[in-house]
């Protein structure tokens, strides 16, 4: 058996396959971009077979890299969690576009369903809102929408992003992990289980859905490398940035800047309930047991700053950004509510749009960069105070994700959230939580705990901003969030 771990990290913008030793210790990385489609207003979708190509590409130069299939132990697959395909069993091939989950296509279908008064019983069951972020719900307008998706009758295949890879690398298992399958609203959060109510609500056939499985053991091996290598880690990437910041004790709480804002507190190992708008979600399943997490989704942190370079055009490169953010003495009274694709948690608001307040002749370019940066630490203030008012306040936060490799950004957010933000050194999380359960699952660790020492040291930022300036941030931002969204919030 080889010694070294394979990961795949399949996220919204790009697909990486790394190789990690058993120490934590990244030995080689390779990425490709993926293509962004747009077919309209609120529409983003992926060509499946792209994400594919493109995994299967950097898997291959990794391998080689590594010195062949002999030397891996096992794959760990972590992927952007909703987005979803539909493929035919039988020839392998996409039927559709993937319905990536910043798509808003089922806002209509959400609303209806809302005001049918659906939502308390769905959040009940899943730990869900009905928003169209979640796959179910994309589901049910596929269906509604695709003809070719019932005309293939039996054949259809539906899953989310590492169901996908591994029915390409295994060649037809078809197989979903219970923190995918979470982000559904197909499965009983307390059950693990498909729910044939929701089945039925989202139009989603039972045999098109894969069979929900632990996040760590042997699920088959792929022979596409040149020799076998087993399939051992499976995680949505969220929960595996959880893992890969050892937040093994309930109340450990990480958020990952990338490109939405996602923060997890384990809720250890009874389903949570939210009375404030966050999410009750699976952080990993081990054994059949599983264990909880509350979660915040923000749907936009980095595609912030790529919005603002590629669309705008206010910075260069991304990097421009932390020295225009210092070059100002503060925000001018310039706030932006980054509401490009509505408004996560704990607003939810599908239809809600972004804003840029405060405006005067004062203001310059570094003022609206600046504003930009502020809204990471502004809206973890509206999630840390959802999470408190839930009973489950952050006496700490680990960060990671490409965000927070500027320093301003991860000073900021000590500052508003008034508690120490802690950074490894090693940023990336996510893919190190996948290495760590897919040595899990081939037995070269005994558990999370023991797999927790591929965590490196890091850095701590400790609050410093005074009270008053804080305030003063947070009121102005106030303001500015209830101007997008609708007056009843
Ligand atoms: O829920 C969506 C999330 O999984 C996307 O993650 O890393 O592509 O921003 P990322």
């Amino acid at each position: 058996m080889g010694e070294n771990i394979l990961v795949l990290d399949e996220g919204t913008t790009s697909t990486r396959a790394m190789l990690f030793a058993p120490s934590g210790k990244c030995l080689g990385s390779h990425s490709a971009e993926l293509t962004q489609h747009y077919p309209g207003p609120g529409l983003v979708e992926h060509d499946a077979n792209e994400i594919w190509k493109r995994t299967l590409e950097c898997a291959h130069a990794m391998v080689r890299e590594a010195g062949g299939a002999d030397r891996i132990a096992a794959i760990g697959i972590t992927n952007q969690r909703e987005t979803i395909v539909f493929w035919d069993k039988t020839t392998g091939e996409p039927l559709a576009p993937a319905i990536v989950w910043q798509d808003r296509r089922s806002a209509a279908m959400c609303r209806a369903w809302r005001d049918a008064g659906e939502e308390p019983g769905v959040q009940a069951r899943t730990g869900l809102l009905l928003d169209p972020y979640f796959s179910g719900t994309k589901i049910a307008w596929a269906m509604q929408h695709w003809p070719q998706l019932k005309g293939v009758g039996d054949r259809l295949a539906i899953g989310t992003i590492e169901s996908w890879l591994v029915w390409k690398l295994i060649g037809g298992l078809h197989i979903t992990d219970a923190t995918n399958a979470s982000r559904t609203l197909l499965m009983g959060l307390g059950s693990g289980g498909w729910s044939d109510g929701l089945l039925e609500m989202f139009s989603a056939p039972r045999d098109a859905l894969p069979e929900i499985v632990d996040c760590a053991g042997k699920f088959g091996t792929t022979k596409l490398f040149g020799g076998e290598i087993p399939i051992c880690g499976l995680a949505g990437d969220q929960q595996a940035a959880t893992i890969g910041q050892a937040c093994l004790e309930r109340g450990d709480t990480k958020a990952t800047y990338g490109t939405g804002a996602f923060v997890l507190t384990n809720a250890g190992t009874a389903p949570p309930s939210s009375r404030n708008r966050l999410l009750a979600t699976v952080l990993w399943q081990l054994g059949g047991r599983r264990t909880y997490a509350i979660e915040g989704s923000v749907f936009v942190a980095g595609s912030l700053v790529q919005w603002l370079r590629d669309s705008v055009q206010l910075i260069e490169k991304a990097q421009d950004t932390e020295p225009l953010a210092r070059s100002v003495k503060d925000n001018g009274g310039v706030y932006l509510v980054p509401a490009l694709s509505g408004l996560g948690a704990p607003w939810w608001e599908p239809e809600a749009r972004a804003a840029i307040s405060g405006l005067s002749f004062a203001a310059t370019r570094a003022h609206i960069v600046r504003a930009a940066l502020e809204a990471m630490a502004h809206q973890s203030h509206d999630l840390k105070t959802a999470f408190a008012a839930d009973g489950a306040d952050w006496s700490r936060l680990r960060v990671d994700g490409g965000m927070v490799t500027n320093d301003w950004i991860a000073q900021d957010l000590a500052d508003i959230l008034a508690i120490p933000v802690d950074r490894p050194d090693f940023a990336e999380t996510t893919a190190l939580g996948a290495a760590m359960l897919a040595g899990i699952g081939c037995g070269m660790f005994g558990g999370l705990e023991d797999a927790a020492k591929m965590r490196g040291a890091g850095l701590t930022f400790e609050p410093k901003l005074d009270t008053e300036s804080r305030k003063a941030r947070l009121t102005g931002w106030r303001q500015a969030v209830l101007s997008v969204v609708t007056p009843a919030k």
